[in-house]
């Protein structure tokens, strides 16, 4: 395991059993990112970065029985307390790095992360890794349950267009990824930018990658 991971692991394994009592209120806003997103019934989506898998049922209730619901997180602990939460009632869960998913080359329709990006070590490769495993046209939503501007007055600090998720930052960055920014909202409560995957993802992982847990991804 990398240096990273391991300290990603630990970092988030500590906060996974008392994480949904510090922002109890944010369910609303998690149901609304999803519903903006207008998945398909029958889709078949990640959560990437899924911690407690508090996205979980919203995506479920999206994409309906017909569809699949992938919830992948790196820290054994935000699992555990999503099997806690009964979570898995909702989609299978996956212990994984999303800069190195074990899933085919397109196998989604559509890749759902909140709060993962800003705590990946190489954002611009992450971003790349997530483009490979959505089909061409398939779909990327960043969120966030709090804006950009809020998140920085709760940390202390101003917001500056250094911040990874500022419109001037972002959409560079998905672009050398193979995402094409679609829609950007940045308000008190809420973060969402929606990505479209283009034909091509630069400096794709190659293809080949087997499946976790035996299903056909
Ligand atoms: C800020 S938390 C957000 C959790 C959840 N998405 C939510 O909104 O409640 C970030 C999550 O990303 C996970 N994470 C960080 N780096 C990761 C990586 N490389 N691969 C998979 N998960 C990662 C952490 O374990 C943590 O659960």
């Amino acid at each position: 395991m990398s240096h990273d991971l391991a300290r990603t692991r630990a970092f988030f394994g500590v906060r996974a059993a008392g994480w949904e009592s510090r922002f109890p209120d944010d369910g609303p806003a998690y149901a609304a990112a999803v519903a903006a997103m207008g998945l398909r019934p029958g889709a078949t989506v990640l959560d990437a970065g899924c911690g407690t898998g508090r996205a979980l049922p919203a995506l479920r209730a999206a994409v309906g029985p017909a569809g699949r619901v992938l919830g992948a997180d790196a820290t054994p602990e935000m699992l555990a307390a999503a099997v806690g939460h009964g979570r898995r009632s909702s989609g299978a869960l996956l212990l994984a790095d999303a800069g190195a998913l074990p899933l085919r080359p397109g196998a989604l329709d559509a890749v759902f992360a909140a709060g993962l990006v800003p705590h990946l070590p190489d954002p611009a490769s992450g971003l790349r890794e997530l483009a490979r495993v959505v089909r061409p046209g398939g779909m990327l939503a960043l969120f966030h349950p709090i804006g950009r501007a809020a998140l920085a007055a709760r940390q202390g600090r101003r917001i500056t267009d250094d911040d990874l998720r500022s419109r001037p930052r972002l959409r560079p960055l998905l672009a050398e990824a193979g995402w094409r920014l679609d829609s950007y909202v940045d308000e008190e409560d809420t973060f969402l930018a929606i990505a479209l995957r283009g034909s091509a993802v630069p400096g794709g992982r190659a293809p080949g990658v087997p499946t976790a847990d035996g299903e056909e991804l």
